[in-house]
């Protein structure tokens, strides 16, 4: 892992800490920190730091955004690994949190980690306009939902053991993965004022990035060893997962993944040396083993 991402997990992890330390006592706050705070790669965050670097924002002005993507992706996992989804006991190298604590303590960690995230963009000690803040929660409400991430997830289960075509897998993968890095791109940008035209742009190069994250996710299903990964390998086939890998193999899955990734570089480049830590994340990305 490289030190800027290093770098970039401890200061969140400790902004995340800090939150937690401020919440009021309850018996679900334990659950939550387990399944938020060690093992992750925090890689939205990278990437948010990264944009926010294009948009010449500073990491003050972003990390209430950072906080609030990593609590809704880590909610996301908690109730992905549940027995009516994909059924998985070990998590960023540990077992998951329904297997340490039960499954509805889990549910309930993961419906307060979700709520968490719009308490933290609202928090009044995040010095953002108001304006930007109603904006961005608007718009992760419905990254979050029936259109993003939950009705991804959704389509996911139903696509299991079924042949789905090309379009559709991609379409799905989008919203269960796509939308959470389509946000990571606006949200520098709205925050920043860029215009509506840039936040366009950004938010459609953020979501094919997702999808790209998405397939070396999957590629990793394949290939990647569980030591390394921290979660349980070769399960996407036995699930009778809708994968790209699945409809035209490894290879092709891998080359259709570098063009695209290719793409969103290109048009990077001409934010010059401000865009070169996003590239490079962007290049991690497809070239991990964990
Ligand atoms: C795993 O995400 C789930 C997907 C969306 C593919 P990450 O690979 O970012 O998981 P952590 O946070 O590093 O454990
Ligand atoms: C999860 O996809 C995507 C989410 C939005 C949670 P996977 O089911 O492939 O993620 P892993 O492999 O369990 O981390
Ligand atoms: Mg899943
Ligand atoms: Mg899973
Ligand atoms: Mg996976």
């Amino acid at each position: 892992m490289s030190e800027e991402i290093k770098n970039n997990i401890k200061i969140v992890d400790n902004f995340l800490r800090k939150i937690f330390s401020k919440q009021k006592k309850s018996g679900l706050i334990i659950p939550m920190k387990y399944g938020t705070l060690t093992g992750g790669k925090k890689i939205r965050s990278t990437i948010i730091f990264n944009v926010a670097k294009i948009f010449r924002l500073k990491r003050q002005k972003v990390v209430n955004i950072c906080a609030a993507v990593e609590f809704i992706h880590s909610y996301s996992l908690i109730h992905d690994d549940l027995p009516c989804m994909d059924n998985d006991s070990f998590r960023r190298g540990k077992a998951s949190t329904h297997k340490k604590f039960g499954e509805s303590t889990a549910i309930l960690a993961g419906n307060s980690l979700l709520t968490l995230a719009f308490e933290i963009i609202m928090d009044p000690n995040y010095k953002i306009e108001k304006n930007k803040k109603n904006l961005l929660s608007k718009i992760l409400a419905e990254y979050a939902g029936h259109t993003g991430i939950a009705g991804g997830q959704f389509l996911d289960l139903s696509y299991e053991k079924r042949k789905k075509s090309m379009s559709k897998i991609i379409d799905m993968q989008k919203k269960k993965t796509g939308k959470l890095f389509k946000f990571c791109f606006l949200a520098p940008a709205i925050i920043s004022g860029a215009s509506k035209q840039r936040i366009r742009e950004m938010g459609s190069m953020g979501e094919e990035l997702g999808l790209i994250f998405q397939i070396a996710d999957d590629l990793l299903d394949q290939k990647g060893i569980k030591k390394n990964v921290g979660k349980p390998v070769k399960k996407d086939q036995k699930k009778g997962k809708s994968t790209l890998i699945k409809l035209m193999g490894y290879k092709k899955t891998l080359e259709f993944a570098l063009i695209r990734k290719k793409m969103i570089i290109g048009k990077l480049k001409k934010y010059g040396f401000r865009s070169n830590q996003l590239i490079r994340t962007i290049n991690f990305i497809l070239d991990r083993s964990y």
